[in-house]
């Protein structure tokens, strides 16, 4: 049985997935869609990047497919219910990257918070001349509200990091979660409520009908002139031209981004601020995390082509 996987991952699939025959596309770039759709044709199984559209055009031509390993947490990417339809077997990579994501929100908001980027580059460009008392101010994050739009198991490990602060952590997602509140002392609220309340709002959601465009200019309107906006959910969640406009007209202070609305593309606007930090995509890109990924991939494809069984990561 063949296996189509997208791209170059850091860990051997070769060896792990030797009893398949492989069609390991080893580059480092998304593949174009007519080439996945081209070589989706004949696989039974694809390991798929959050980057390849899996949708219904491309599902009804994959006659043999089984199983749709996805390569990361978000599925966004794949149209799931058709799949369904088609018995296809969808997976994702929850649990094993919960920690890592969780921390690089934490460092994008500690990192826009005090400034590091910016000073970094003022340090680089040899403008550091001396110490002084008003070099490179920033904001604190002790004591300070921080918010949660999302609070899945990310967004539980995040709101563990926040407490080693002294934060208070308020969340709004579709559905109250009473044992994670008493687990991490965060209090649910109303999405206007922590709007208004939070020094700091962390994006932490999937992307899906409720989630996308919640953040326009009327939201950016009810924030704090002094809060920060943490994106590392997905791009779509913001609307991007709503957001230059917050920054430019100082509606909100800043903010730090791992994902953008028309990903790869970022808003040119983006690069002239100094109170952005953009990052390429990287929520779960630490070295043990990403094998660890790769080997949830391949053990999803091992389950269903060669054992029939659907693993506990199906997300159908
Ligand atoms: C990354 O964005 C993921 O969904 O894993
Ligand atoms: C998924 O969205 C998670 O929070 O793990």
């Amino acid at each position: 049985m063949k296996v189509l996987i997208t791209q170059k991952l850091p860990f051997n699939v070769e060896e792990y997935l030797k009893d398949f025959e492989l069609d390991y596309r080893k580059e480092s770039t998304p593949i174009p869609y007519e080439e996945l759709y081209e070589r989706g044709k004949s696989a039974h199984g694809i390991i798929s990047m959050l980057s390849d559209k899996i949708d219904k055009n491309l599902l009804e031509n994959c006659p043999n497919l089984k199983v749709v390993a996805n390569y990361a947490v978000g599925y966004n990417n794949i149209d799931v219910a058709f799949a369904t339809q088609k018995g296809i077997v969808v997976c994702n990579t929850p649990d094993v990257l919960t920690e890592t994501t969780a921390e690089l929100a934490f460092a994008l908001m500690i990192s826009i918070a005090r400034r590091i980027v910016e000073a970094d580059n003022f340090t680089r460009e040899g403008k550091f001349t001396g110490w002084s008392p008003e070099l490179y101010l920033g904001t604190d994050l002790f004591k300070k509200t921080v918010g949660l739009y999302g609070f899945g198991r990310i967004g539980q490990a995040f709101a563990r990091c926040c407490k080693g602060f002294e934060m208070d952590i308020i969340y709004h997602t579709r559905n109250r979660n009473l044992q994670a509140e008493i687990l991490t002392g965060a209090k649910y609220v109303s999405f206007d409520e922590l709007l208004e309340k939070s020094d700091f709002i962390v994006i932490i959601a999937p992307l899906n009908d409720e989630s996308y465009h919640k953040f326009t200019i009327n939201a950016f309107k009810k924030m704090k002139n002094s809060a920060y906006l943490i994106n590392i959910g997905r791009g779509p969640i913001v609307k991007e031209d709503d957001l230059v406009t917050a920054l430019k007209e100082g509606l909100i202070k800043g903010a730090g981004l791992d994902v953008y609305e028309f990903e790869p593309k970022i808003h040119p606007e983006l690069f002239n601020l100094k109170n952005v930090i953009l990052l390429p995509h990287i929520g779960s890109a630490s070295v043990k995390t990403r094998a660890e990924m790769a080997k949830l991939c391949a053990d999803s494809i091992i389950s269903v082509l060669k054992f029939g069984k659907k693993p506990k990561n199906a997300l159908n």
